[in-house]
This record gives structure tokens, C-alpha cells and sequence, in this order.
């Protein structure tokens, strides 16, 4: 009997379940911390003995060294032998190399079993060590390489907007990394994590503090804060780099001007960056946005940008520093009532007269389009337009217009959109074009924002897009589905990369459909948190993302002919297809033209039909993904499985609200309904304020568009509830709650049908703000699926505020 029991057990573990246990041990809780460097098992055939340094040690090439012995024991479970000059066995050999090329250049090479590293400098050793181990982690095979990578560009830097006092600009990913209560944090240790993570990409330099830069940056108690900060980056190749305050010279300085013509000024950023340089001697340089959403700047003294970008070079150029000073500059002042005003004009208009005026130290660093990061925009026309000038991308990893960390928005294909610009938008010539602007820029640079946040960014699919900046930068001509492929490779496993490609490559459109299609911009509070909807939040004040939609018609006139006068702004070739309907590319028509909404698209639909149709495709797609979400179950860890989950099913509440809100507004403004009768029109939907209430009140909502019908529910007292009788078919039903989680507060919910308490949950999400307010930014949905109704149960929700948060409700939907 005993016997007979061990020998069926043992059989019940051999083969299957074995294979299952080892899943289930991969498959342990990750928080993400690790992102795409897991080093999960993998299948290699055959791997050297030794791993071997040749040459001067440095703490690059200890890096290196380590992180191939961590990466071949995680992906192999074998423990490489160390050892220093050539070894006797076959052997993993790191070797630096200096010579002409880039010093980031390394190759790879499989030579009689050995396999050789070099770089031509120590970080580019780093560079190839990881290179080396994503091969093996992507399943590519090591005993045949022979390869030599060089950088598209050498400067590949990531910007963060980070606070001194701890709080991120337009950051979703937790504290910073950096800095805590006005100092450098005294724990380090996840910038060193965050510094190996942008190494494993070839980013070699980040800017550590917000762009709207803190003048205190600059005072001498700083110095050794930013020292030590240089000190957890640099062993992994990454240079520091801060952002300065153009007006430093009198706000800190003691003058009484920081007039860059003036020489005491001069002088005052030459002694400053002495003095920097000594503390801190591998200073990549400094970020510097000047005359720009109220940032002091040149303006102040009517001199030039040239002239506030050179003083400042010429102090940083004895020390090889860079000046990056930002293209983005416009006034957010303009006079809304004026036509031909345009905030698309700025960047162009301000500095297109002053190029080849630049010290060559100098780099103008300006966003992919011209307004700010929205859904869409067109490149912008300043890359073309600067010939004699230094010139940097800025893109943005961070998703600001994006959905902030809460909306999965892959967003590598919106980037190659501006690097493969005009090529793209002159489609004849595009097989054979060669300046697409990813080949007129000397940089990169990703405005990333992680934070302490396990997961770095607030939303693990959101990873992708750090890991596709670094790539691209490194290499612009890498496609979104291959970038795709590897992050997800290495971040979930090969099993999971069809649904995850599917997933992330559709999402940047799908976000623009439930948001703001056909160029119409995002169409959210862009006075506030940049993230729900508020659709004429862009209107009627100074900052210039308007989009003039009225009775009559939608978009911006910015054409040559009648308009602003911004398609000038492009080459000939581009401007020509930009300025007439008859070639202008849907997608961005509401950008460059004003049309009645019955005007007709090149898909033969009306703009409006577009518009509503777009929205429920957008939110449809996001309904699917949750769906693909959950076929992945078996092949993710719990931990980060149900995190994405949930993030996926927020969305695709979210992305309902958005579709009804810019739905119902587009169809009040135009009055032209929706020909498929679904705008206005929602089966299975009770209003809560059509509800029998007992204590709930009714409130409007502003704006309109963002609760359904204009109302919500709020409880004054300290329960209320809301009550109605189905009226539909028996059956198995889901009822989906739409509700509002404020932050101020911790509100309880319970619903029951007739006395059956069949759900009950707290408010306690920490939704983007927007001045703790009921509207789209905190409302939210919980489902309950599977519920047996019969034709007049009554469906009774009980709501208990916390404080401020009043418990409201918007509507009950049943499925
Ligand atoms: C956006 C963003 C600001 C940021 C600015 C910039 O406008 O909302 O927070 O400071 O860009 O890039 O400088």
C-alpha cells in the first residue's frame, strides 16, 4: 500500500506535473521592479566556462562583468567561472577596444567557442554585455555572431521633471527616485536600479530635476546633493545632467539682472559652472526652457534666444558641457478671439530666424509636434527648418495626454510617425526617403518621469514605452513591431507575444478613437489634470489648443489660404498636401482645416459620423483587450496579471465615459444625429437621478458631457439610497455601476437586489485628480457579472460618504 502510494504520486509528478510545477515556480509574484532584465529560464545551447575581462578594470566593466554572470545564471542556472586576461577554456571575453568609431560602439563575435565583447569604450562594453544577454533572452542564437552596432545618435538622454521636494511633474509612477523634501534622497538605490535599466537600452545621460527648473539647483548646498546623484549614475554610463532657471543670475546670484548681453552675467554662469564642474566634473551639461509658460527668459531684456543659449554655453563649453535649450516656447497670452493667432507657429516663428546663431555646444530640443504631446499632431516643421543647428528630439515616455498611467497606450508608432516624417506623408517617394527627421537630429531625448513605484511607471504595460524610446534612439529604424516583440518577450515571456503585440500596436489608435480622432487634439481638461475628458476646456482662453468646434463646423484653419498661415511653416512639397482637402490625410484634417461636420472624409464618411463612429471603436477595442487580457492567465504571475487587469478594466470604463461624453457633445453642437442611433441612445441604462432617492440629491455635473445627462447623485446625510425596478428580460444578467471616486475620502457602496445584498465595495481608488471634483477624472465603474434578474426586481444601491466624497452616482447599466 505504501509503496503503491509513493510510486503514484511519483507518477503523477512525472511529466506533467513537473512541467507544471516548474511553470508555477517561474510564475511567482513579480512586482515589475526588474521590468524586461528578468532573466527568466531560458533554453541555450551551449554557453562558455569563463567569463573573462581583458584590460583595465572600471566600475562599467564590473557592471558588465556582473550582470552577464547574473543574466547566464537567471536564464541557464549556470555559474560562469571569473577570471582576468585570456583563460584556457572557451571563455565570454569583455574587451575595450578604442578606435575611431562611436565611443558607444561595441560588437559581438562568435570565434572557436569564444565569444567576444568589445566596446569601444567601457560603457560601450556595458552596452554589448546587455546586448549579448537579449539575444539570449529573445532565443536568438550566441554560437554565431558577428556583429558591430553603432548608435544612430550620440546623445540619447531621458529628462526627468522631477521636484526637488519629492513630487514629479506629470509623473504616474510614484515619488522620485531622486529627491525627497528638498534634498537628495539619502537611499539611492533605485536610481542605481533606474541607471542599469536605461544602460540595458544605451541611454546615456538624465536630467534629474523638473524642466521648470528650481533655482535652488544652482546654490552651492546643492552641488554635493547632484554629486552624489552622478555617483549612482555614472557606473552605469549614464551622465547627469540638471535643468536651470534662465533667471539664476538675479534670483540667486545677487545681481540685479540676468540680461544675457550684460557681462556681469556673463561672468556669474562662468564661475557658477567652474564651481559646478569641480564637484561634479562629468556634468553632461544642463536643460534650460526659457520665456515659456512663465519661466524667465531672454524676453525680459528683448535679446534673443541665441543670446540666452550662447552665454550659457560659453561658461559650460571650457567643462565640454551641452546646453539643451527647448524649442518650446510660445505664449500662452494669445487673444483667442483673433483667427490668425496660432500657437502651432510658435516654436518655428521664434527661432526659425536664428538658425546657424548657435554655439555648437548648443542643442535646440524640440517636441515631436508643435503643440504639446497630444494624440496627434504633424511633426513639427522646426527640424526641417534648422539646418545650421544642433537639433534634439523630445519625445514623451511619461503619458501626460496619453491617459497617465491608467490607459495601456503603446506609444513607439505615434514616435515613428515624427522620426519617419515627411517620408510618411509623401508616400510616393517613401521606399526611397532618406531624411526623414529621425536622420536630421544629433539627439534623443524621452521625458520618462518614473518614479518609487514597484513598476517604475504606474502601469506595467506602460514599460514598453521607456524600453521603445531606447531602442529607437539607439536605432530609429527598428519597427514598432519589433520593439514590441522584444519588450514583451522579455517582460512576459514568448507565450504572450501575439496578444500583447495585438494589444499594444492598436492602442495608440484606439485611445485617439475614444478621445480625439481626426486631429482634433485630446479633448481633455487641458487647464487641469490633462487627463479626463473636457472637450471645450481648450476653448475661449490663452493657452492656443483650440479647436473652434460650433454649430456649424469643426477644426483649426491653418492653412495658407484663409487660415493661420502654419502649413507655410513646411516644405513646399508637404505644404501643398497639408493645405488642400483633396490630399490633406484624415487623420489630422481638424488640425490643418476648419470643415462643416457634413463634410465628407477620403473613408467616405461624414467628419461627424467619423467622430461617432471612432468612439465606439475606441471603446470596443479596449473591451477586447480586457477579453485578451484574460487569455493570458496561465502565462503570467498572479501579482502582475491581475494589476494589468485591472488597470485594462478601468479603461475600458474610462473609455466609455469618453466616447459618450465627446459623443453627446458633438451631437448637441452639430444636432446631426447618429445615423447608427446609438448616441443618446443606451439600452439597459438608468440614470441615477431618474432613480427613487431616499437622501441622494440630484447634481449637476460640469462640464455637461462628462456625467451621463448632465447629473449625478450625491448623499448629503450619512446613507442614502437609489432604487428602480428592472424592466427588462429575465435571465442572467451583468450590472455595471458608474460611480465617482473622489480623493478626498473613502465611501462605502452596497447593492442589493430586492433584500439580496449581492455586492458591496469601497471608493478607494486613487484616481487622477481634477480638483476633487465629480466628473470624468474620478468617475468609475464596478461590474458584477452574473446576477439573476426577473422582470420587476427591485435593484436597490446604497451609498455611505466618507467626508467630502458624497458617494455619487451616475447611472446603472444592465446587461
Ligand atoms: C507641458 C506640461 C508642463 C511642462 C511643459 C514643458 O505643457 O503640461 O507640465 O512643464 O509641457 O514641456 O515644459
Amino acid at each position: 500500500m505504501k509503496g503503491g502510494a509513493s510510486f503514484s504520486l511519483q507518477r503523477r509528478l512525472q511529466p506533467a506535473s513537473a512541467a507544471t510545477l516548474l511553470l508555477a515556480l517561474s510564475l511567482q509574484a513579480e512586482t515589475g521592479r526588474e521590468a524586461w532584465l528578468r532573466y527568466s529560464p531560458q533554453h541555450v545551447e551551449k554557453i562558455p566556462f569563463v567569463l573573462a575581462t581583458l584590460g583595465d578594470d572600471s566600475p562599467r566593466i564590473a557592471n558588465a562583468r556582473d550582470e552577464i554572470l547574473k543574466g547566464i545564471r537567471g536564464m541557464t542556472g549556470k555559474t560562469l567561472r571569473l577570471e582576468s586576461g585570456m583563460p584556457k577554456e572557451t571563455a565570454i571575453i569583455l574587451r575595450t577596444l578604442p578606435g575611431d568609431q562611436s565611443p558607444d560602439a561595441y560588437s559581438l563575435k562568435t570565434d572557436d567557442g569564444n565569444i567576444t565583447i568589445t566596446g569601444s569604450s567601457d560603457r560601450a562594453v556595458l552596452y554589448g554585455a546587455f546586448a549579448f544577454l537579449r539575444k539570449i533572452a529573445l532565443g536568438q542564437p550566441i554560437n554565431n555572431l558577428d556583429e558591430q552596432q553603432t548608435p544612430h545618435t550620440p546623445i540619447r538622454w531621458v529628462n526627468q521633471w522631477d521636484r526637488l521636494d519629492g513630487s514629479i511633474e506629470r509623473g504616474y509612477g510614484g515619488k522620485s527616485i531622486f529627491w525627497d523634501a528638498g534634498h537628495a534622497r539619502a537611499d539611492l538605490s533605485r536610481v542605481r536600479e533606474y541607471a542599469r535599466l536605461l544602460a540595458s537600452l544605451g541611454i546615456n545621460g538624465c536630467a534629474i530635476n523638473n524642466v521648470n527648473a528650481d533655482k535652488r539647483i544652482l546654490s552651492p548646498e546643492f552641488f554635493p546633493q547632484i554629486a552624489s546623484i552622478a555617483a549612482a549614475l555614472r557606473p552605469w554610463g549614464v551622465a547627469t545632467v540638471i535643468s536651470v532657471d534662465f533667471g539664476s543670475p538675479k534670483t540667486i546670484g545677487g545681481l540685479d539682472t540676468f540680461d544675457p548681453l550684460d557681462p556681469r552675467v556673463a561672468q556669474w554662469w562662468k564661475t557658477k559652472f567652474d564651481e559646478l564642474y569641480a564637484a561634479i566634473p562629468d556634468l553632461a551639461g544642463v536643460v534650460m526652457k526659457a520665456d515659456s509658460e512663465g519661466q524667465a527668459g531672454p524676453s525680459a531684456y528683448h535679446r534673443t534666444h541665441a543670446d540666452a543659449a550662447n552665454v550659457v554655453a560659453r561658461a559650460l563649453a571650457p567643462h565640454h558641457g551641452l546646453i539643451f535649450y527647448r524649442g518650446f516656447v510660445y505664449d500662452h497670452h494669445m487673444d483667442w478671439n483673433n483667427p490668425k493667432n496660432d500657437r502651432a507657429r510658435a516654436a518655428y516663428d521664434n527661432f526659425v530666424d536664428l538658425d546657424g546663431k548657435f554655439d555648437n555646444n548648443v542643442v535646440i530640443q524640440i517636441k515631436n509636434g508643435p503643440i504639446d504631446f497630444q494624440v496627434r499632431e504633424p511633426a513639427s516643421p522646426l527640424f526641417a527648418a534648422l539646418e545650421k543647428t544642433n537639433k534634439a528630439i523630445e519625445l514623451q515616455i511619461t503619458q501626460e495626454y496619453m491617459g497617465q498611467a491608467r490607459h495601456t497606450v503603446f506609444l513607439v508608432p505615434q514616435w515613428k510617425d515624427a522620426l519617419d516624417f515627411p517620408c510618411n506623408v509623401l508616400v510616393a517617394r517613401a521606399s526611397a526617403c532618406s531624411d526623414g527627421f529621425s536622420r536630421r537630429v544629433q539627439a534623443f531625448i524621452g521625458v520618462s518621469n518614473v518614479g518609487l513605484d514597484d513598476n517604475w511607471l504606474g502601469n506595467h504595460l506602460s514599460q514598453a514605452n521607456l524600453y521603445g524610446f531606447g531602442r529607437l534612439a539607439w536605432n530609429p529604424d527598428l519597427t514598432s513591431r519589433q520593439i514590441i516583440d522584444e519588450w514583451t518577450t522579455q517582460t512576459f515571456g514568448h507565450e504572450t507575444i501575439e496578444t500583447i503585440a495585438k494589444m499594444q500596436l492598436s492602442s495608440w489608435r484606439t485611445y485617439e478613437n475614444y478621445t480625439g480622432p481626426l486631429g482634433l487634439q485630446t479633448l481633455t481638461d487641458i487647464v487641469g489634470n490633462h487627463y479626463g475628458v473636457a472637450v471645450e476646456a481648450s476653448e475661449r482662453n490663452g493657452w492656443g489648443q483650440w479647436h473652434r468646434a460650433d454649430q456649424q463646423g469643426v477644426g483649426m484653419d491653418r492653412t495658407t489660404a484663409t487660415g493661420t498661415g502654419y502649413i507655410a511653416q513646411y516644405r513646399p512639397a508637404i505644404a501643398r498636401i497639408f493645405e488642400s482637402l483633396a490630399t490633406c490625410p484624415d487623420d489630422l484634417l481638424l488640425f490643418f482645416h476648419h470643415v462643416p461636420y457634413t463634410h465628407k472624409l477620403h473613408s467616405g464618411k461624414t467628419v461627424i459620423q467619423s467622430i461617432y463612429d471612432s468612439h465606439y471603436e475606441g471603446a470596443e477595442a479596449v473591451e477586447q483587450y480586457v477579453r485578451d487580457w484574460q487569455s493570458l492567465k496561465p502565462n503570467i504571475d498572479e501579482r502582475r496579471f491581475s494589476e494589468v487587469l485591472h488597470q485594462l478594466e478601468y479603461q475600458s470604463g474610462q473609455a466609455v465615459v469618453w466616447r459618450d461624453a465627446v459623443n453627446n457633445w458633438f451631437l448637441r453642437a452639430s444636432q446631426i444625429p447618429d445615423e447608427k442611433g446609438r448616441v443618446g441612445n443606451y439600452p439597459g441604462r438608468i440614470e441615477a437621478e431618474s432613480m427613487t432617492l431616499d437622501g441622494y440629491t440630484i447634481v449637476p455635473v460640469t462640464p455637461w458631457e462628462t456625467a451621463s445627462g448632465g447629473k449625478a447623485i450625491e448623499c448629503p446625510a450619512s446613507r442614502c439610497t437609489a432604487s428602480f425596478r428592472y424592466q427588462g428580460q429575465p435571465g442572467w444578467h451583468e450590472i455595471r455601476v458608474q460611480y465617482f471616486d473622489q480623493s478626498t475620502g473613502v465611501s462605502h457602496f452596497r447593492l442589493f437586489v430586492g433584500s439580496q445584498l449581492i455586492d458591496q465595495w469601497s471608493a478607494s481608488d486613487q484616481l487622477p485628480e481634477r480638483r476633487n471634483k465629480v466628473d470624468s477624472s474620478s468617475s468609475t465603474r464596478r461590474t458584477i457579472t452574473g446576477i439573476a434578474l426577473r422582470t420587476g426586481d427591485e435593484i436597490r444601491i446604497e451609498g455611505i460618504p466618507d467626508g467630502p466624497e458624497h458617494a455619487a452616482l451616475d447611472y446603472i447599466e444592465i446587461k
